[in-house]
């Protein structure tokens, strides 16, 4: 089935609920045509908010615009905006078996059978449930609603396709695999599409792109390994992933030095006075020799915790708060012993604002 590829422009987007919530504060944001883009961010910083004003099911504070392809739809309704959505529950048809289901939006749009008949048969095909055309939701897996439920959003062909949390109702297991499923789906079908979740695996698994939401606004956009490797706000590293934030007392900052356990690190060259400077667990290097090398600091193992696939080892060292630090399941470092760390000047991630 071949989709129109449209660009997405929100421009100085706001909402001010009736009540005087500032569900979204000013918002600029592009999506690219055939880009899949997640909004990833706590509950109740306005993903909905942001995702609803794009589809047109609320109407956005004066000043705002939204565009597709280029076109104003700012003023449009949701029908006349060519949007499909996909919601957390699915909001399936439950009377209706799957293909009638998938075939709701063509119908009501007054196609005639013969061709929809051809567009559900070849979604069936797309998203795999051949053989099941005939049954009713009830009778069908939670993964078997989900692709109806996509099925149905993209049969009438939308420019963009939106979805808000269309996996928070499952368990995790099946979560997961159906996060992979959707995130193939979507790069076959090679539509615009805006996904919204709170859960940074499956934006970082289903997205080309994320935009990182906090209290009403988009902190930073960026691909998943940028966000992750060069995160420009703490909350952006935090939220992505584990991070410790490193400590500098006045005195190291006027000399751009990092005190890490006996010796000091260079800050990196853009480092200002207020740069706050994050360093990922899993970029903490341990060994239990220490080499006599001034870039390896002191540290004793505090606790020992076996995730599984690694090691997290709580670190005590003079001149930070206790650390944490990842390293592999068969690490020889225990509970109560001396051990050398690194920091590469790579894996110190500036970044700033407050929190
Ligand atoms: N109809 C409404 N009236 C007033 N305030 C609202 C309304 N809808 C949402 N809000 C508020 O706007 C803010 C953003 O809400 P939104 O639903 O966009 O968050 P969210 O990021 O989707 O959260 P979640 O992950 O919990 O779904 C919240 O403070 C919320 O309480
Ligand atoms: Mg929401």
């Amino acid at each position: 089935m071949e989709l129109e590829r449209t660009r997405v422009d929100v421009v100085q987007c706001a909402k001010t609920y009736a009540d005087g919530t500032r569900g979204l504060q000013p918002t600029d944001l592009t999506v690219e045509p055939g880009e899949v883009l997640a909004l990833l961010g706590p509950s109740g910083c306005g993903k909905t908010t942001l995702l609803r004003l794009i589809a047109g099911l609320e109407s956005p504070d004066a000043g705002s615009r939204i565009a597709f392809g280029g076109t104003d739809v700012t003023q449009l309704p949701i029908e006349r905006r060519g949007i499909g959505m996909v919601f957390q529950h699915y909001a399936l048809f439950p009377q209706m078996t799957v293909a009638a289901n998938i075939g709701y939006g063509l119908r009501i749009r007054g196609t005639d059978a013969a061709e929809e008949r051809r567009v559900v048969g070849e979604l069936v095909d797309l998203v795999r449930l051949n053989g099941l055309e005939n049954k009713r939701p009830a009778e069908l897996s939670g993964g078997q609603r989900q692709r109806v439920a996509l099925a149905r959003a993209v049969a009438v062909r939308p420019r963009v396709l939106l979805l808000d949390e269309p996996l928070t109702a499952l368990d995790a297991k099946l979560k997961e695999s159906l996060r992979d499923e959707l995130a193939e789906l979507l790069r076959r079908l090679h539509i615009t599409a805006i996904h919204v979740t709170h859960d940074q695996q499956e934006a970082l698994v289903i997205a080309d792109r994320l935009a990182v939401m906090q209290a009403g606004r988009i902190v930073q956009v960026g691909d998943g390994e940028t966000l992750y490797r060069t995160p420009a706000h703490p909350f952006v590293a935090a939220f992505l992933g584990r991070v410790n934030r490193l400590q500098r007392d006045e005195a190291a900052r006027q000399r751009q030095v990092l005190p890490l356990g006996g010796i000091e690190l260079p800050c990196p060259a853009a480092c200002a006075a207020d740069t706050v400077l994050l360093v990922r667990p899993e970029d903490i290097e341990v060994q239990l020799d220490y080499p006599g090398d001034e870039a390896w600091g002191r540290a004793e193992v505090t606790r020992r915790s076996f995730l599984g696939e690694r090691v997290q080892l709580t670190l005590a060292l003079t001149g930070q708060p206790p650390m944490q630090a990842e390293v592999p399941r068969d690490h020889p470092a225990r509970q109560g012993q001396q051990v050398a760390i690194r920091i590469r000047p790579e894996h110190l991630m500036p970044s700033h604002g407050a929190s």
